[in-house]
């Protein structure tokens, strides 16, 4: 990813007027190399033009807030150590509070509550969240307190995003993974989203960059809060959206190829010599494996690549724990 490289004695100015035109990252932390340091940026051609030595390095992302933690700590003063063990983390989605309240934990649900509105004041509805349920991935809820309602603006990465957790599968918990995907993306490039929800990975992905996503999605729900949303973001996105409502496997093989191809694949769905056939040089595909099993998956794709006559370079990233040893991973893939 894109930093500026530049003296230790210049790096304060420097950063400023970079955070003055919009182009520091501060998502990620910059670092220092001998008498230089390198600073996180949004790549643009406008760093070259103000002569800047931009290089590509991994620096580090910084911490998501540990919100949890203060939640954790208005409720030691009720809770007993053994009771706090049980406390799960929980999401803000716009100005709903999404928690887990395990069965050792119901009897104290009033205190959880108490708790959340002391951390979050500005919350409206609190609900507890169930499974994923069905082909469209979405989760049951109880509200147990507040409106009823479970629509709501969520902003995320410089983006309104509408949700309807009733109806339609959002994760606030991809804002960093949506970030990194952006970061990735070259101005100019055609892209596939598979199973794009409510259109939260198109919706950053062309506010950072000027290109052209084609997006697909079979929930008829999702697809209205997704034309939605572009519409609330049109002001602020550099690419162009445009979204299909049908099956995957059925309006994709119609299209043509891309530049690169994201699937956000909902579990127990396998796309991936799909997504592999679709694409010309990039495919992220995620998917939920064994710890033991990241190799076996490495091999899988290997092995579609090369029934495809195409070779291909993968790496694995963990993006997320699913359950005990198993994660949601991204398998970054080159096509050459
Ligand atoms: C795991 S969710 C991801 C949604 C979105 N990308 C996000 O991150 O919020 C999977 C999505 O795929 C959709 N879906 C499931 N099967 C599909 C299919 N065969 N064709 C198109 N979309 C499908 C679901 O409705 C759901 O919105």
């Amino acid at each position: 990813m894109p930093a500026v490289r530049v003296q230790k004695h210049e790096a304060e100015k420097v950063k400023n007027l970079l955070k003055k035109l919009g182009l520091y990252d501060g998502k990620r932390r910059p670092k220092r190399e001998e008498n230089f340091v390198l600073l996180p940026v949004i790549s643009s051609p406008k760093l070259m033009e103000l002569g800047f030595e931009v290089i590509d390095v991994e620096l580090p992302f910084r911490p998501e807030r540990q919100i949890y933690k203060n939640l954790k700590s208005v409720l030691a003063e009720k809770l007993t150590k053994e009771e706090l063990a049980y406390l799960r983390r929980y999401d803000i989605i716009g100005d709903i509070a999404v928690v887990q309240i395990p069965k050792e934990l119901e009897h104290r649900q009033r205190d959880i509550i108490e708790a959340l509105l002391i951390v979050h004041p500005f919350v409206k509805v609190i609900a507890k969240r169930g499974v994923h349920e069905g082909k469209f991935r979405v989760r049951k809820y109880e509200i147990i307190w507040g409106e009823k309602r479970l629509t709501t603006l969520h902003k995320e990465n410089g983006v309104k995003i509408k949700v309807d957790l009733g109806r339609v599968f959002f994760n606030p918990r991809m804002k960093g993974e949506r970030y990194r995907l952006a970061q990735l993306v070259q101005d100019g490039e055609r892209i596939l989203l598979m199973f794009a929800g409510a259109l939260p990975y198109a919706l950053v992905i062309a506010r950072f960059k000027n290109v052209e996503i084609t997006a697909i999605e079979l929930n008829e729900d999702a697809v209205k809060l997704g034309l939605e949303n572009i519409e609330l973001n049109k002001d602020k996105l550099r690419g162009k959206i445009k979204v299909i409502h049908g099956d995957v496997f059925e309006v994709v093989p119609k299209l043509g190829t891309f530049d690169r191809v994201i699937s956000p694949t909902p579990k127990d769905i396998d796309a991936l010599s799909l997504a592999l056939g679709e694409a010309e040089k990039w495919v992220h595909y995620y998917d939920f494996v064994h710890e033991d099993r990241f190799n076996e998956f490495k091999k899988r794709i290997e092995k579609e690549c090369q029934k495809l006559g195409k070779q291909c370079e993968v790496r694995i990233k963990k993006i997320a724990d699913y359950k005990p040893h198993v994660y949601k991973v991204c398998a970054d893939i080159m096509l050459f």
